[in-house]
This record gives structure tokens, sequence and C-alpha cells, in this order.
């Protein structure tokens, strides 16, 4: 399949334009302000798989925002790959930290991207990555090389959790009958360290209101003799880690399934620098539960951390106040075999149980996921790794990553697909931060892969 690097060298200045065209509309899910962007980037996405050759291009309605379907059948007795991606993206803020504005897309050099990277929100976290796709099935269709079925299902509700598409699958159920599932919206170790995600964690997500006195007091006339709300909430924040840093949800363990030595071993073959680590991200210590090297902790074991803290004063200059109220986001990342519901529950109880008399407190669940694992002697795996083999050169190591795709357990309970998980982003490529960028050259990689994975995928799948 030389043809491929020739189609990248023709075409890929306007694979970055239509790219950058994307990056252009601000499909900010969170955001009902933006819903029109989203809209019309679902139609963009539509008309790129039109124009890529697909058959039965649509927009599906769902209660939220629309799932773009696409699909192009060679022979009904070959293999089905079925593609998912998202056109919705995560908020810019906070906007005064992006170099560039994030709707406007600009290439530029990087240290670790020497052939440009374009500078956008959603460039890595999901438009150029699900883009990939589209342009390596344009290259299959156009020269005749598709070896197998596609179907395309890109959301537009991903980084809101996802809630229509858990719908649409229990809707669509034959529609989307498939024999593996395509992704590519996690990242892969370094340009020249290939990987494969081999898992994606699970994710309990509440917020938390405490509450004082029933008004906001002069801080010296009742300070000292109040509970003041934020006082309180640091306390009971600070009490969900002991001194090892393990989490102090009674029951919270319970479930987490145990590497064994041999796994761990394996894992600690995958090339991990922590000077560097920590060096790019300027800390002087990484910091996290004893007894787990970095990798381990970002990967196989859970977490709790506070996203987003506030309440009281915090404008221009000081104001003697005491709060009334406090607030925290807070996340949990989850490992198997943690139920995200059973999670959220012992956090509930717990959270309130240590909660002192002189506040009330309330627990508010969001969106939550259940976690992924797959195997590296499944085709699909075999098929991938051989893909990578073809144009890295080298074999990719499997990798689990500490990020959520909910969905994808979804996939397999409701489609019963298991899922392949292709990413081409560096985790130094600012997802979800100001200055998101992805890479020209890992874009154009991406594309020249994909085709190997079909091809591998449809002659492994024959023989066994
Ligand atoms: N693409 C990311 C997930 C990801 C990124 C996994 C990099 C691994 C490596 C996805 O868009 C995302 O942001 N997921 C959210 C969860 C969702 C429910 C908002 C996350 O992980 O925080
Ligand atoms: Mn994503
Ligand atoms: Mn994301």
């Amino acid at each position: 399949m030389e043809s491929i690097k020739d189609y990248i060298n023709t075409h890929k200045d306007r694979f970055i334009q239509e790219l950058i065209e994307l990056l252009k509309i601000p499909s900010i899910s969170a955001d009902p302000a933006y819903s029109e962007d989203v809209w019309q980037t679902a139609k963009a996405v539509e008309e790129s798989l039109v124009n890529a050759g697909c058959d039965h291009v649509e927009i599906c309605e769902t209660k939220g925002y629309p799932v773009v379907y696409a699909e192009k059948t060679i022979d009904t007795s070959l293999p089905t790959i079925l593609v998912y991606g998202h056109y919705d993206v995560q908020p810019p803020d906070p906007m005064d930290l992006w170099k560039s504005p994030p709707f406007e897309p600009v290439i530029k050099e990087t240290e670790l991207h020497p052939h440009g990277a374009i500078f956008a929100r959603g460039a890595c976290d999901d438009k150029g990555q699900f883009f990939m796709h589209v342009k390596a099935v344009e290259f299959m269709i156009k020269n005749d090389l598709l070896p197998c079925n596609v179907k395309f299902m890109i959301e537009g509700e991903e980084e809101v959790g996802s809630d229509s598409l858990a719908d649409f699958l229990e809707e669509h159920k034959e529609k989307l009958k498939n024999d593996i599932i395509l992704i590519s919206d996690t990242g892969m170790i370094a340009n020249d360290i290939p990987s494969i995600t081999t898992g994606l964690r699970g994710l309990s997500y509440v917020e938390v209101e405490v509450t004082g006195p029933n008004r906001d007091l002069h801080s010296g006339i009742y300070g000292g003799a109040v509970p003041n709300p934020i006082n309180i909430l640091g306390k009971m924040i600070a009490s969900l880690h002991d001194e090892n840093n393990h989490i102090t949800i009674p029951g919270f363990y319970e479930k987490v399934e145990e590497l064994s030595q041999d796994e761990r071993a394996e894992m600690a073959e995958a090339p991990f620098d922590l000077e560097a680590y920590k060096k790019a991200l300027d800390i002087g210590d990484v910091h996290g539960e004893k007894g787990f090297t970095t990798p381990e902790r970002y990967s196989i074991r859970p977490t709790l951390d506070v996203n987003g803290i506030w309440g009281g004063y915090i404008g221009k200059g000081a104001k003697t106040v005491i709060a009334s109220k406090a607030y925290a986001k807070i996340s949990m990342r989850l490992v198997p075999n943690q139920d995200p519901d059973e999670i959220t529950d012992l956090f509930a109880k717990h959270f309130e149980s240590i909660a002192p008399k002189g506040v009330k407190v309330k627990v508010m669940p969001h969106h939550g996921g259940l976690p992924y694992v797959t195997k590296t002697n499944s085709v699909g795996y075999q098929a991938a790794a051989k893909a990578y083999e073809t144009t890295f050169g080298k074999k990719p190591v499997p990798e689990r990553t500490g990020g959520s795709i909910p969905i994808v357990a979804l996939f397999e309970e409701v489609l019963g697909s298991k899922t392949i998980l292709m990413g081409f982003g560096l985790d130094s490529d600012a997802i979800h931060s100001p200055n998101e960028h992805f890479g020209v050259w890992n874009f154009l990689k991406g594309i020249e892969t994909i085709p190997y994975f079909y091809k591998y995928y449809t002659e492994l799948a024959k023989t066994s």
C-alpha cells in the first residue's frame, strides 16, 4: 500500500486546510450559547463524510446534539469497522492564557513538534483525530482500496457525558452492528514510541455544597464563634486522603482490581522518564499514592481530585466576610471493577458523615462512566500493532491511560463490540487546557497508519 504516502503528499495541504476550517467553528457542547455552532459543526462533518465517498450520510437527531452517521458497504460478508469520534470540544477558558485565539487555528513549531502543530481548541480532542479517519477512508474509497465495510458515528456530546449517544445505541443496535470499534481519542507515548491504549479509567463526578449560617456574616462580629463553611469544606476535603495518599472513603478500594507483580513488571517496561515529567510540568516532585509508581498512579489506580472550589469573596481587595456557602467539584477516576454509581453513593454517605453538626451538606452527582480494558491478544489489537509496525517501523507499546471515554464500556455492553484505541496525540498537546494543539506530523501519521489497520484487520479476521 505504498500509495497512501503518495496520496498524503499530494493532498496534505488540503487535509490541513479542511481541518482548520472545522476547527474554526466553536462547537462547545457545555455552553448553550454555542448551540448553533455545534449544529453547524455536525453539518460540516456530514459534508466531509459525503466528500470522502461514504453512502447514507445522515444527521441523526437526538434529544441533545445530533450524531453524524455514515457508512460505506463493500460486501456484507466482509467485516465492518465502526469509527467513533466526537465533534464537540471543551470550553476554551481561561481565555487570557491562549497565545492565539482558540478558534482561529494557527500552525506553529514546538520542541516536540518540529514539523509544526495546529493550535486550536479541539485540534487534538477530538476534531483532528476523528478527521484522520475521514481522510484515511477518503483515500481508500477513492483508490478502491477499502478492504471491508465502514460505519462512522461522530457525536456532539462527549465532553458533557454522551447522554444522547447512550439512547442512540439502544435505539439503533441493528444499524450500528459491527465487528470492531475504532477510536482515535487518546494519546501515544511519544512520536518515536508508538503505543496503543489498552485501558481507560472510569469516572464518578460530584459537586458538593456546604452551608453554614443562613447569610454572609461580618467576619469580625461573628468570626470565631460560627461554623465557616469554607474552613470546614477545606478540612473535609483534606481528610479524604490519609498520610499515604490513600483515599479514606470506606469501601472505596473494595472492588479495585489489583494487578499481579508480573503485570506490574510488564507495565514498568513502557518507557517513562520521571525527570522529564517533572520538568515538563515544572513541579518539584510528583505526588500520589504510596507504594505505586507515577505511571501506575495515573493509570491503574483510582483517584479523588478537587476540580474546582469556590465560595466567599474573591473580588479585588479585601472584604471581611464569612460566607454562608462553600462549593467544590470533585472527580474520582475509577479502575476495573469499581462501579461509578456505587462509588458516588459511598462518597455521598461518607461526606455527609464527616460533616460537623454546624453545617448542612449536599452532594449532587454529575455524569459518570465505567472503566474499560482490552487484551493484547485480540485480532483487533494484533491488527493495530501490525499497522503501527508498518508505519512507525517499531512495535507499539500497550499502555493504559488515565483518561475516560465512558461510552466505550457501553459499546461493549449494548453492541457487544470491543474497541481499539489508536490515539496519535501526545500528553503535552494540552487537551482541555489553553493552547491545545495537534502535531501536523501526528495528524498525517495517523492518516497513514489507519488504512493498514483496515487491511490487517480484514486479513486477520478472515483467518481467525
Ligand atoms: N479524549 C478524552 C479522553 C482521553 C484523552 C483519554 C487522552 C485518554 C487520553 C475525552 O474527550 C475526555 O475528555 N473525557 C473526559 C470524560 C468525559 C465524561 C467528560 C475525561 O476524561 O475527563
Ligand atoms: Mn476526546
Ligand atoms: Mn475531552
